[in-house]
């Protein structure tokens, strides 16, 4: 296992951050900490509707806070949202104080694990495809930069999404 204090998983929704991270976290004896929950948990209100009343800037703040303050610590397994690394002093942070994971998912998975979910404000719009490809985009070259290890999660589990980066690991 790689000698940097902490795991931080970046990607795009629906690329399985939160479920594989459970199970990294799990088979290595890491402290599970998902960052929407902290940023939930921290402000007492749900993400729709943090983003309702203080915008996607107010969220960011706040993902801003609770990604230092995780980061922090040691022997943690971090999920990020899709968005943590949009900021240049995060992307910094994460790869400072942790090795960094990019899982990787295609545009038709992301859409078939994301479903209806009401509760990523970022996709309430009248075409989340493209809302997605847009994200993409911006996001990608990011999600590489940051990146210390890549895994295409595509036509993966969960399980076996966990299996072949343990491997990697
Ligand atoms: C976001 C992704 C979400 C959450 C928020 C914004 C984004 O997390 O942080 O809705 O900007 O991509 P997941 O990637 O866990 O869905």
């Amino acid at each position: 296992m790689n000698p940097a204090p902490n795991l931080v998983l970046v990607g795009p929704m629906g690329a399985g951050k939160t479920a594989i991270g459970r199970r990294i976290a799990e088979r290595f004896s890491l402290q599970f900490v998902d960052l929407d929950q902290r940023i939930v948990e921290a402000a007492g209100i749900s993400i729709p509707t943090i983003f309702e009343h203080a915008g996607e800037a107010g969220f960011r703040l706040r993902e801003c806070e609770a990604l230092a303050d995780a980061l922090a610590g040691e022997g943690m397994l971090i999920s990020t949202g899709g968005g943590a690394v949009l900021d240049a002093d995060n992307r910094a942070l994460m790869q400072a104080r942790g090795f960094v994971v990019y899982l990787q998912v295609g545009l038709e998975s992301q859409l078939r694990r994301i479903g209806r979910d009401r509760n990523r404000p970022l996709l309430q719009t009248d075409n989340p495809k493209e809302t997605l490809r847009q994200l993409s985009r911006i996001r990608e070259p990011l999600y590489r930069q940051v990146a210390d290890l890549m895994l295409d999660t595509d036509g993966l589990n969960p399980g076996q999404a966990t299996a072949s980066l343990t491997l990697k690991l």
